[in-house]
């Protein structure tokens, strides 16, 4: 038996600009998931790829050794009667898509694994909106996420010691070391997870603009094609949709602030519009790919069925309370979220239209409220964020504030409302074209359909 290479010297050869060995990321993906690799010595394996890149065989291979550091759920002996679907984000502001549309999914008979993950780099993540409910528990064992899904038909959870461990690690490692724009990385992140819970398809949310990820449309492009023919090569039934995200998506953001936004989306006291209608595309290609309805305006109809009749909240509320949540998540919610101790406006420097936004510039300051980390073992803020945020098109004057900051002391409500500020374009003008949501939808090619 050949000895295992030093990690130093695979190492090495990716900062060199090599193509990694099948055995050498197998070497790797062992070494993050049973510690014997150091946090500095994943964090130069991050870099190494996040400059050097890998080729489509490499990150095959990558994404398989990530989804085997753990196990892969097997759903056969629960004989469900409906089919298992999935969607995932490459991460975006005020994007609680997940939170919304796994819970319609399952009101229309769907069973959702979905395996989430928290906040990345500048973008936020659905297991730190979920933990603003106390006692949610996001690491499960298989036994129980399976119990939840077949009780409930989702349930939102994280990357374990189970499921996907290589991932948590190195995800952990990623935020805060300036590795997360990286395809291979992405790639290997988000199909480690979907593959280990077993779903039959999946739909991929690819963001382009300010606040994405990766903001050129070119990278976004080259993006979707990847996460389709890996999971396609994988096996896994997968379409994505390239979309905007030059605004958050919803006028809160924040752990629990979101939270609560998608709650009275549930509940039916409010809209969301660019949420809602995202969680309506995303879900429409998910339904028709897993045969629960006949073409896009039949899913959608179903899909809004599934939210006006209070079938989706009943859902929500299901898991949540299954997953050691609050039984009462709806009717008393006020008691479950505490306030942040000190909301004031911020205004505009000068009155006008909003024409566009850095949203990335957004997302950062509330990583510096405290709504995300700068380093791994960081416990986030639930409390903090923005509301009442300024739309594109809307007007901003000294009546209108472009924000209300939701802040834990002084010293962050300030630093928060400058980079705010900074973050908006102004202009006079008064109209404003309308911002297409959905760009384009990315198919896996004839070669690669899984
Ligand atoms: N979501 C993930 O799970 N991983 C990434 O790298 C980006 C988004």
């Amino acid at each position: 038996m050949s000895a295992s290479p030093l990690p130093q010297e695979i190492l090495r050869h990716k900062r060199d600009g090599l193509q990694l060995r099948d055995g050498e990321i197998h070497s790797l993906v062992r070494g993050i998931t049973d510690g014997s690799l150091c946090d500095a010595q994943i964090g130069a394996f991050a870099m190494a790829v996040r400059l050097r890149g890998m080729d489509p065989s490499e990150t095959l291979t990558l994404t398989l050794a990530m989804r085997d550091s753990g196990r892969v759920i097997d759903w056969r002996a629960f004989d469900l009667p409906g089919p298992l679907l999935d969607k995932h984000s490459t991460g975006g502001v005020g994007d609680s898509v997940s939170l919304l549309l796994a819970p319609m999914l399952a009101a229309c008979g769907a069973y959702v694994p979905m395996l989430s993950g928290r906040g990345l780099g500048h973008t936020g993540g659905t297991l730190d909106k979920l933990e603003a409910l106390p006692g949610y528990r996001s690491t499960v064992d298989i036994d129980e996420l399976q119990r939840v899904v077949r009780d409930t038909g989702l349930a939102i959870v994280g990357a374990s010691s189970e499921l996907a461990p290589a991932d948590a690690r190195l995800y952990a490692v990623r935020d805060v070391t300036a590795t997360v724009d990286s395809i291979p990385l992405i790639t290997a992140s988000i199909l480690s997870k979907k593959l280990a819970a077993g779903s039959q398809a999946l739909v991929l949310d690819v963001k382009t603009g300010s606040g994405a990820t990766l903001t050129d449309p070119d990278a976004a492009r080259e993006l979707a094609h990847t996460l389709v023919a890996v999971a396609s090569k994988a096996g896994l039934k997968a379409s994505a949709w390239i979309t905007a995200m030059d605004q958050p998506l919803t006028d809160r953001v924040g752990n629990a602030l979101e939270l609560g936004a998608v709650l009275d989306v549930l509940a039916g006291r409010a809209e969301q519009p660019l949420l809602l209608s995202l969680s309506l595309a995303l879900g429409a290609e998910l339904m028709t790919a897993g045969g629960l309805a006949s073409g896009w305006s039949d899913a959608v109809g179903r899909l809004r069925k599934a939210l006006a009749s209070g079938a989706a909240a009943e859902r929500f509320a299901r898991m949540v309370a299954a997953l050691g949540g609050p039984t009462d998540v709806f009717e008393r919610r006020n008691r479950h979220f505490a306030p942040a101790p000190m909301v004031a406006a911020v205004f505009a420097e000068r009155a006008g239209t909003v024409t566009g936004m850095d949203v990335r510039r957004i997302g950062m300051a509330l990583v510096s409220l405290g709504a995300g980390r700068s380093h791994p073992d960081q416990v986030v803020d639930p409390r903090v964020g923005f509301t009442a945020l300024a739309r594109i098109g809307c007007r901003v004057d000294s009546e209108r504030p472009l924000a209300l900051v939701h802040a834990a002391d002084k010293h962050s409500l300030l630093q928060a409302s400058d980079a705010l500020r900074g973050a908006f374009r102004i202009v006079d003008e008064t109209s404003q074209r309308e911002l297409p949501l959905l760009h384009e939808r990315i198919a896996p090619r004839a070669t690669e359909a899984a």
